[in-house]
């Protein structure tokens, strides 16, 4: 077993910094020493084995990824991570963990997806991961499924407001998925837009011609967001049962999910970079002579990116840092523009929905940082801390502590990143985030004890990362 001393840095968990060493025996962090440690001329230098200095840096746990799709079937092809290239990239931007979609549609059993997601995933990936799993077109099977799934420690469940015919359950069997969480104490998760109205607002810009990307967005006002949002915590407020909203986007659906926190209801938002730092106007200023108005395709996502002048970027950087909204996950999805959001060249309806980040949520959040929208405590907290406490994690994921596993990034402050797809490690043809430049830098990344990434490069295997059974949310009473 190798011994790993982290030291010279400054330990950062939600609760404050602290100039401090971490000594990782084998997998776990076995201690939090006083810096430079004159325990460093006794025994312990004799039994440690490997030294990171992290002078000036620093010393973070390790960045837990809640919401990623790697190889979904998704749009008529696959997302292009593969559970191995993507947790690879995902090592490479300090995160330690993911939670992946389990992916079902109307035809499919659940639990023979749920072991097809263990065959993709067992051996491949770089970094330890979890499921939740998405139930499309409810039926009484996955409500049973849902028992059993929580026993092998997949204890939340994806359902969608949105997508008909492919993910889309309606009230009935929503409120039905959600009575059953109530009962085996699962997290509920909701795509929340509105579906059958998107469809008639897409089938009206096809109609009158206008197939190009930007419809996209203009077909799903954050009204059909908003409204989405309220039903959903009605129904959930009804089957008495916890709530998590996936990629909340809308000022107004991040409004709806404060109020019923409010007064007290188990209600959570999670948003994601790209609807911190992109606007609808961004992809329509996107266009390239080259390209001409495909290039929009590139930031086509459900929900869609929304109106700077609505002033929904700024309100969701508020929310995180008022607890508003919880946490900042990805939901890595990435499609390359070629063969596959080029699908959708003549109909905007047929560009595969996603983004690719994996690999930058933590340098995009510690800009964050830097521009003052938040604490780095809070960065720790959206980052790591919440994801893992909010999906069964915690302890293990998410602080530094002794116990816990040693996933731990070192973060330089004083290095630089520009964010170009040349230099990026994710399995996409293009950057939706190309040319980003961040006030700091990944510097090293250890997972449960082995460095895996360092120097820009990366040292570790597939087939490192191990499934992680989980528990329930910690923030359920
Ligand atoms: O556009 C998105 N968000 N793609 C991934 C699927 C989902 O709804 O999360
Ligand atoms: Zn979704
Ligand atoms: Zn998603």
């Amino acid at each position: 077993m190798t011994t790993t001393l982290i030291t010279g840095g400054t330990v950062v968990n939600t609760t404050g910094r602290v100039e401090a060493d971490v000594l990782i025996d084998g997998e776990t962090i076995v201690g939090v020493l006083p810096p430079g440690s004159e325990l460093l001329g006794s025994d312990l230098k004799r039994t440690v084995d490997q030294i990171v200095d992290a002078t000036g840096k620093y010393v973070l746990p390790g960045g837990v990824d809640a919401h990623t799709h790697m190889e979904m079937p998704f749009g008529g092809t696959f997302a292009s991570d593969t559970f191995e290239t993507g947790t690879r990239a995902a090592a490479y931007g300090g995160t330690t963990t993911i939670i992946d979609f389990i992916t079902q549609y109307p035809d499919q059993r659940v639990l023979d997806q749920y072991n097809l997601w263990h065959e993709k995933a067992a051996g491949n990936c770089a970094i330890d991961y979890g499921f939740h799993q998405i139930l499309s077109d409810i039926q009484p099977e996955s409500l049973t499924a849902m028992d059993e799934l929580v026993d092998e420690g997949v204890t939340s469940f994806k359902l969608f407001m949105a997508y008909k015919g492919v993910f889309l359950s309606d009230d009935g069997q929503i409120f039905r998925a959600f009575q059953k969480g109530a009962e085996n104490g699962a997290l509920m998760m909701m795509h929340a837009e509105n579906g059958s109205v998107i469809d008639v607002l897409v089938e009206q810009a096809l109609g009158r011609g206008e197939t190009g990307p930007i419809n996209h967005g203009l077909t799903r006002p954050w009204q059909l967001e908003e409204e989405a949002t309220h039903r959903a915590i009605m129904l959930a407020d009804v089957a008495d049962c916890p709530l998590y909203f996936v990629h909340v986007t809308a000022k107004q659906a991040a409004m709806q999910i404060a109020e019923a926190r409010g007064r007290g209801a188990n209600v959570f938002g999670e948003t994601c970079p790209q609807y911190l730092y992109f606007s609808l106007e961004d992809q329509l200023g996107a266009h390239s002579a080259e390209r001409g108005e495909f290039e929009g395709a590139k930031w086509v996502a459900s929900p869609p990116l929304r109106s700077k002048h609505e002033g929904h970027q700024d309100f969701l950087w508020k929310a995180l840092r008022t607890n508003e909204i919880q946490m900042v996950s990805t939901d890595h999805c990435p499609f390359c523009m070629k063969e596959q959001k080029e699908l959708g060249a003549d109909d905007f309806s047929k560009i595969p929905n996603g983004f690719g980040t994996v690999e930058h949520r933590l340098d995009l959040l510690y800009q964050g940082v830097v521009d003052g929208k938040i604490t780095l405590e809070r960065f720790v907290e959206i980052t790591s801390t919440t994801p893992a406490r909010m999906f069964g994690l915690y302890g293990k994921k998410g602080v530094i502590q002794p116990g816990a596993d040693g996933d731990i990034v070192v973060y330089d402050p004083n290095g630089h990143t520009t964010i170009s797809a040349d230099t990026a490690h994710m399995d996409i043809d293009y950057s939706a985030w190309e040319g980003f430049e961040i006030d700091g830098k990944v510097d090293t990344v250890v997972s449960r004890g082995k460095i895996v990434v360092q120097n820009d490069q990366y040292l570790g295997r597939k087939g490192d990362g191990q499934y992680l059974k989980r528990g329930t949310s910690q923030y359920l009473t």
